[in-house]
């Protein structure tokens, strides 16, 4: 049994890591902490934890840092800007450190900075933390001290992508054209809990709205996963447009891809099935059946379909993926079995809710 500390408690990541940890049977929550809940129990705030935890939430203050090296691991599901500030001193006291925010995900210093306008805490810890994206960097994962828990949008991009980048690496050819466009929809709870005029009600219901279009912070990450991590000898350039769709929960990325004439000859949906056939949380539909965000809700499974026209030279992968589990908490929940040698799946293995 570990124990386990959750900073930021009360966001919708918080609510879900609480959600999957007070189920998984290897993890005891020893700290949540909120500012503004401290001292109320956590279901006074979600009733749907009652039976489930008797957490009160913390404010640890000052003694934050000491408070958290009694734990195993902390979680930060925080804003970025936070988890920097304490996981020097985390790591230093043996303390394993998962990020939800994007203080660990960009390994330039310089995109950080100049993306999110924020200068970095700890750009020597930096260069050790390890992006979280279990199904590319496992072994990485096994010896991380710090992970950089992945964007919704990029596990989405970047897991749709993998087998086609794979592939082109192994085949030493262009499959797909330079031009890849990533069009995406999220859920509302994508933006956090927090009360915002324009994700009111009355704003976002009724309503679909595309934003970022300029320049969204998940743009690099998504172009660190295809060019860095998984080290694309093609340069590709990614158009990414995100969208605000009228749903809770839930993200739908739809992939365009040109194909070459090598990229023809290749069965693409083959090359999925193979590369994804040992992944116990990546479903790759038959041919010809496309995914709905319905059929991933509350699970942290990623569905995705490949679409192959050649006579039109172009391919479409559609991924799904609940933004709040394989999105966030359960990818983190994920990578921490992967860091104490857990079964991988131990306290993941929902079915998704239907309807
Ligand atoms: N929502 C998603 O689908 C999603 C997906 C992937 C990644 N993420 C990332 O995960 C992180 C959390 O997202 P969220 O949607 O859960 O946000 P949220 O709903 O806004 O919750 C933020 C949490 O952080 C706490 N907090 C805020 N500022 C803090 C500070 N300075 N020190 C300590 N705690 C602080 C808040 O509690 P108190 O104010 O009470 O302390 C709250 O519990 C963000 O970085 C987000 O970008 C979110």
């Amino acid at each position: 049994m570990i124990e386990a500390a959750i900073v930021g408690g009360t966001g919708y990541t918080g609510v879900e890591l609480i959600r999957l940890l007070s189920a998984h049977p290897n993890v005891n929550i020893k700290w949540l902490t909120s500012r503004s809940e401290a001292g109320k129990p956590v279901t006074s705030i979600f009733p749907s934890l009652r039976g489930f935890t008797d957490l009160v939430y913390s404010d640890l203050g000052d003694d934050t840092t000491d408070a958290l090296s009694q734990c195993d691991v902390v979680f930060f599901a925080t804003p970025h800007g936070v988890a920097m500030t304490q996981a020097p001193k985390l790591v230093a006291a043996g303390v394993k450190v998962i990020d939800l925010a994007a203080d660990f995900r960009l390994q330039s210093l310089q995109a950080f900075e100049s993306w999110y306008q924020h200068k970095h805490a700890c750009p020597e810890l930096l260069k050790q933390a390890v992006y979280g994206l279990p199904e590319i960097n496992r072994d990485a994962i096994k010896k991380a001290a710090v992970i950089g828990n992945p964007g919704c949008y990029p596990t989405t991009a970047i897991l749709g992508l993998k087998p086609l980048i794979t592939a082109q690496n192994a085949l030493g050819s262009a499959l797909v054209e330079r031009r890849i466009i990533i069009d995406a929809k999220s859920g509302v709870s994508g933006a956090g809990r927090q009360a915002k005029l324009d994700l009111n009600y009355a704003e976002t219901t009724d309503n679909f709205k595309a934003y970022g279009l300029a320049g969204h912070r998940h743009l690099p990450e998504i172009e660190q996963g295809i060019q860095a991590i998984l080290a694309s000898q093609i340069a590709h350039r990614i158009r990414f447009v995100p969208h605000l769709v009228p749903m809770v929960r839930g993200m739908f990325t739809t992939i365009h891809l040109g194909l070459t004439d090598e990229g023809v000859e290749q069965d693409l949906h083959s090359l999925y099935v193979t590369a994804y056939q040992n992944e116990p949380f990546i479903d790759v539909m038959p041919k010809g059946e496309y995914p709905d965000t319905r059929s991933v809700r509350a699970s942290n499974r990623l569905r995705i379909a490949v679409y192959q026209d050649n006579s039109r030279h172009e391919a479409t992968v559609l991924v799904v993926q609940d933004n709040l589990v394989k999105g966030a908490a359960g990818q983190a929940v994920q990578c921490m079995n992967v860091m104490f040698g857990f079964e991988e799946t131990l306290g993941l293995n929902h079915v998704p809710i239907v309807p």
